[in-house]
């Protein structure tokens, strides 16, 4: 049995003014009627799965419980951070929670904020890399990449050690757009679906190898953590020490047991208002347009009107995106809908 862990703690300021603070895009309806999270959730059951330990912040702690219970999906356990400290403490607190059950047990760190196509075919990918991961590998998922992108971790798939199963040679985290090019170009180069499958021990033993002081400072806050019900909350006092990271840069680039399992069928991590309009149904013109909104003579632009009652009407544009919300509208152009995380860190420090 291999049990997912959803890590759903982050705070994806990409995609405002829909994800908020208080309401992170994971738990919005951004494609279709289930949330991000919950068709993360609903990715990892049946044959072979476990029930799902969550790991979350405060704040989010009764929407996780809501949004799972609306999709049938009972958690095995509800971890709650305090605030969030990026994904390497997330990944190592829950490895160590499930250490607790079973050591031996694989663990599947399952990000929610992507969409997959075919789950079928996401799951059999996980199934062939279980062979690698009881054997003491952290295995990757590896996307044929499509673009020299820079908001990826690219994976070097080296020789077939099992079926369906590379060993890696080198895991990049983020490059630059020089670097990234380099990868794009040489066909050995996959791009890190962000999913992590490893048996908790072995998990256990990588950070405790690569990331001493993360492993310390989140083992001493669990093992102070109390448990109420079904969540088990972490100690504030202790986890305000640890050390922000994310599992990408802690572990898995200094790692040497890793390996990569090919994923040919369509994958998208939902990072930006640009995935959003590439990932939505368009019409004709290039435009994905939502209900209480209206195109005129606009191409491949994204207009969304998410407050209801709020029309939002675009004339004449051209790569542009809209979202309006009851307190806050975004008007930008496509090419530069990465930076919306520039300019909402700059609102916040305005004040
Ligand atoms: N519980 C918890 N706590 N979850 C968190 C936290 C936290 O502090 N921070 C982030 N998460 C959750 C997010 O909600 C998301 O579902 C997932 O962990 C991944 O975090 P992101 O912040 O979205 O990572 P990324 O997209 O920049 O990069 C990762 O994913 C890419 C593919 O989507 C890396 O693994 C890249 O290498 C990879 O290519
Ligand atoms: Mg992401």
């Amino acid at each position: 049995m291999i049990t997912p862990v959803l890590l759903c703690g982050g705070s994806g300021t990409r995609l405002w003014p829909l994800s908020r603070k208080s309401y992170p895009k994971q738990f919005a309806e951004i494609l279709g009627e289930d949330s991000l999270f919950q068709a993360s959730a609903r990715r990892f059951t049946g044959a072979g799965f476990a029930d799902p330990l969550v790991i979350t912040g405060d704040a989010f702690r009764f929407i996780v419980s809501e949004q799972l219970d609306d999709v049938g999906v009972t958690p095995s356990g509800i971890l709650i951070e305090p605030e969030g400290r990026n994904t390497a403490p997330a990944a190592i607190a829950a490895a160590l929670c499930a250490a607790r059950r079973d050591p031996e047990a694989l663990i599947l760190l399952v990000p929610s904020d992507h969409a997959v196509a075919d789950p079928d075919a996401f799951r059999a990918a996980v199934q062939a890399g279980a062979v690698a991961a009881r054997e003491g590998r952290i295995v990757t998922f590896g996307i044929a990449p499509s673009r020299p992108e820079t908001g990826y971790g690219w994976l070097e798939a080296g020789a077939l050690t099992h079926e369906g199963v590379h060993e890696l040679t080198r895991f990049i985290e983020k490059p630059d757009a020089a670097r990234a090019a380099e990868l794009f170009a040489d066909a050995r180069n996959l791009w890190n679906a962000g999913v992590f499958l490893a048996s908790a021990e072995t998990l256990i033993a990588a950070f405790r190898e690569h990331a001493p002081e993360v492993f310390q400072t989140v083992s001493a806050a669990l093992e102070a953590g109390r448990e109420d019900l079904n969540f088990t909350r972490i100690d504030p006092d202790l986890w305000a020490r640890v050390p922000e990271d994310s599992i990408d840069y802690a572990v898995m680039e200094k790692a040497s047991n890793v390996s990569v399992v090919r994923f040919d069928d369509h994958w998208s991590d939902l990072g930006s208002w640009e995935s959003v309009w590439q990932e939505s149904p368009r019409d004709a013109a290039g435009n994905a347009i939502s209900e209480h909104a209206t195109a005129f003579d606009c191409e491949n632009s994204l207009l969304r009107s998410e407050a209801g009652e709020v029309e939002l009407v675009g004339i004449g544009l051209k790569n542009v995106v809209a979202v309006a919300m009851r307190d806050a509208v975004m008007v930008a152009d496509m090419s530069e809908s990465q930076n919306v995380k520039a300019a909402v860190q700059a609102l916040k420090a305005r004040g």
